[in-house]
């Protein structure tokens, strides 16, 4: 006995379907629904296993009825189950309403006269599947019409504008909240004792080499003068730091080692250095650096 839909397919499509339903429907945050709410795992597994059940009950019945049945009947019910999805009555009318055509024995009253050399015309219903169609059309260009260009709704280009704008507007957010996104524009100076300390240990560990623990210089510059060859402040240092000094002197970049927040800590620590004179230490170099925002009020207004 086949089924139009064998058991098989037809099972897990209801399931899913159910469980589709069940997503789609139930708002469960950023996890699935059945992971968030245990009960419904339990449902989906209850329902499975109904359905698997009725199923089987039903294949049994089935079968009981077609043992008792007369060989007669049998035949019968065979030829009934068997055929195929386009043999059916359904199938065959809905064709028929989707397509209104006439049969091949009807042709005679469908002929035009006329005839192009032997080639003649019938006088066919436009199909109904492709009238609704083209109904459909007119409908979607009025529609389309009124609300693109008599409401003026955006355009694809202005949606993807607008989409690009709000992005830009979502990224400086997570910038905000997610410190290794910092760079020197958005990197401040941290004072807190623990934050400097964190600060020393990483000087200690990459930059004593070179310019020395009390931060006097040796190969590099001082870091404890008001004098920066670089510039001074936290986004210049830090800049320093992430890519570098000047080619040939021995500075390197360490935004490949060290984390911006790394480098932010070790660029406060720096400045928590300033003023400290440690002993024989280098001579100034570069120019003395002012940082413009840390004017008094009076001088800005001075100029
Ligand atoms: C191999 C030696 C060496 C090491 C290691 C080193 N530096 Fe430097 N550093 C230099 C030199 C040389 C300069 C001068 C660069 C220039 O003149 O362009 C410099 C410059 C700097 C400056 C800019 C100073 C100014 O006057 O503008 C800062 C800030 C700095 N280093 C921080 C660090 C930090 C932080 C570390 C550790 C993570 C470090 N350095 C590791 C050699 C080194």
């Amino acid at each position: 006995m086949k089924k139009l839909i064998p058991v098989y397919v037809r099972v897990p499509v209801i399931f899913f379907a159910v469980f589709g339903a069940m997503e789609f429907f139930i708002d469960s945050g950023d996890r699935p629904a059945f992971i968030k709410y245990p009960m419904l795992t339990l449902f989906l597994f209850v329902f499975l296993f109904i359905l698997i059940a009725i199923e089987i009950t039903i294949s049994a019945v089935d079968n009981v009825t077609y043992s008792i049945l007369t060989d007669e009947q049998r035949k019968q019910l065979d030829d009934a189950t068997n055929i195929g999805l386009t043999e059916t009555e359904w199938y065959k009318n809905l064709m028929k309403r989707l397509t209104k055509s006439e049969p091949i024995e009807n042709e005679a009253n469908l002929l035009l006269d006329h005839d192009y050399d032997g080639i003649k015309e019938l006088d066919n219903n436009l199909p109904p599947w492709w009238v609704y169609l083209f109904y459909g059309c007119i409908v979607f260009a009025g529609v389309y019409l009124i609300r693109y260009e008599i409401l003026g709704a955006d355009n694809q280009e202005m949606e993807f504008q607008k989409e690009m704008a709000q992005a830009k507007i979502d990224i400086e957010e997570y910038k905000k909240t997610a410190p290794d996104m910092m760079d020197e524009k958005t990197v401040i100076l941290l004072t807190e004792a623990s934050e400097l300390a964190k600060g020393k240990a990483i000087y200690e560990t990459n930059c004593v080499a070179c310019h020395r623990p009390d931060g006097g210089g040796q190969i590099g510059p001082n870091l404890t003068d008001d004098n920066w060859i670089l510039g001074g402040g936290i986004k210049n240092i830090f800049h320093t730091i992430s890519n570098g000094g000047r080619d040939g002197k021995g500075m390197v970049a360490w935004k490949g080692n060290l984390k911006p927040t790394e480098i932010q800590h070790v660029a406060s620590y720096i400045i928590s250095l300033k003023g400290t004179n440690p002993k024989d230490a280098k001579a100034p170099e570069g120019d003395v650096w002012v940082d413009e925002t840390e004017k008094a009020p009076a001088e800005v207004a001075q100029q």
